[in-house]
């Protein structure tokens, strides 16, 4: 990233967390580990596209069964 002045947006779930399988695949577009049908994979993949396209950056901070951190 530039040198610059940056914003943090920070949200923290209590879900199932993600182990780092998932994590390393999560900003992948239409990956998902919901069964056929009922996920999109459009999530962390859209946030990725818009944090890149301005010049920022997103990390996931998460393990299995302890919730997510993006
Ligand atoms: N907050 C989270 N906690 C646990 N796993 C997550 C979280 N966010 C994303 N994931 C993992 O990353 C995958 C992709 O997430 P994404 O939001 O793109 O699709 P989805 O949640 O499967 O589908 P949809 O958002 O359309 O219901 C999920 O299937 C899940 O495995
Ligand atoms: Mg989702």
């Amino acid at each position: 990233m530039q040198a610059g002045e940056y914003m943090v947006v920070s949200v923290t779930d209590t879900g199932t967390g993600m182990g780092p399988d998932v994590i390393a695949r999560a900003f992948d577009p239409f990956f998902t580990t919901k069964p056929l049908g009922q996920g999109t994979g459009l999530g962390p993949s859209m946030i990725y596209g818009f944090a890149k396209q301005s010049g920022g950056q997103v990390r996931i901070y998460s393990e299995v069964g302890r919730g997510a951190t993006t």
